[in-house]
């Protein structure tokens, strides 16, 4: 009987020593220690004993159960079964810190999937760019103070015979005569030009680095009305279906005639706020193409015409949120307490 039972004991130990999961060991307990098992079968044998024999087997069974369950019990935490068991699929999960796009970043996304819409195609062009294609072409005497009214920063290396200086271009109307050329002077060209754009300022209101978008549209035929009625689309779609576009004559070397673009006022609606003068805001840019810019970029001006603009997406983005940001500068802060709110 004794013998038996360690034989059961050890049979039962190597069991549990190759079981891999908790179904096996499952197993393994109702074949030994469950109410049928072989455990119990054997206390069923025991009333063939003298009572002395009776008491030490008892024993021996005591000890083989209690030994069995804490094998089975040392192999669960083994098998990890039991931190398995308290995992809780109701208890609420942690919730990661999710980041999101600067909310620059998302203003260029959504002017350029506007600008999309009417076929216009973002290009890039140099930051680092030559004099020529940020003043010379675009119809700026080579002595003119522009360069200076402009804050041009000027990089120190070497002149350049046909383009003279390196610069950070101040403004993205330095990738008009670019683009004329890569299409090889041969229109239609519908240029959204959207970049990083550089001047020596830093105040409340100017940040050294800032970003523009310029539209550029050279074709046959092409006069102000295009030019408005695309800046319209825009405004409508970026601020909101009631807004209205004023263009107010002005002055650039750049195209002829020019005009500044103005818009009803995007927080009052044109009711006259403190943001804006008499219910109109003072936004961008624009005019029809100079022809000398186009002969620039080897265009015909009796064959062709073009209109563009020019516009901050900082000062889009805060017209359109109605966000006062008291220092421009802040929007370039790496302070997340900021950035979260966008
Ligand atoms: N480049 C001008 C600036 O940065 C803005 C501008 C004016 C762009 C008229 C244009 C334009 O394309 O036609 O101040």
């Amino acid at each position: 009987m004794r013998d038996r039972i360690l034989n059961i004991k050890n049979e039962a130990i190597a069991q549990i020593t190759e079981a891999s999961n908790s179904e096996e060991l499952e197993g393994i307990r109702i074949e030994y220690l469950g109410r049928k098992g072989k455990i119990n079968e054997l206390t069923g044998n025991i009333n063939e004993l003298s009572s002395e024999e009776k008491k030490q087997i008892g024993i021996l069974i005591n000890e083989v159960k209690t030994t069995l369950e804490n094998e089975i019990s040392s192999k669960e935490d083994q098998l990890h079964i039991k931190s398995a068991e308290w995992f809780d699929p109701t208890i609420p999960g942690i919730k990661q810190d999710l980041g999101h796009l600067h909310m620059i970043t998302q203003a260029i996304q959504e002017i350029e999937d506007i600008f999309k819409q009417i076929g216009f195609v973002r290009r890039r062009y140099p930051e680092a760019e030559w004099d020529y294609f940020a003043y010379t072409a675009l119809n700026f005497p080579s002595d003119h103070p522009a360069r200076d009214e402009m804050e041009t920063f000027f990089i120190d290396s070497p002149e350049n015979k046909k383009y003279g200086k390196m610069l950070l271009t101040p403004h993205t109307s330095s990738g008009q005569v670019r683009e004329m050329l890569r299409v090889n002077s041969k229109p239609p060209i519908r240029m959204l030009n959207i970049a990083k754009t550089y001047r020596r300022e830093s105040d409340a209101s100017h940040n050294p680095l800032f970003h523009q978008f310029e539209g550029l549209v050279v074709d046959e035929g092409i006069n102000i009305t295009h030019l408005k009625g695309t800046l319209e689309y825009f405004v409508q779609h970026f601020y909101g279906p009631n807004i209205k576009v004023r263009l107010r004559p002005h002055n650039f070397k750049f195209t002829e005639p020019s005009f500044e673009i103005d818009t009803t006022c995007t927080i009052c609606e044109g009711k006259n706020c403190k943001v804006c003068k008499e219910g109109w805001l003072e936004q961008a840019g624009s005019g029809m193409v100079h022809p000398n810019v186009l002969k620039a970029g080897g265009i015909d001006p009796k064959k062709y015409s073009g209109f563009a603009f020019g516009w901050g997406v900082e000062r889009a983005l805060m017209m359109k949120s109605g966000v006062k940001i008291p220092d421009l500068r802040t929007l370039y802060s790496t302070d997340l307490r900021y950035l979260r709110q966008f």
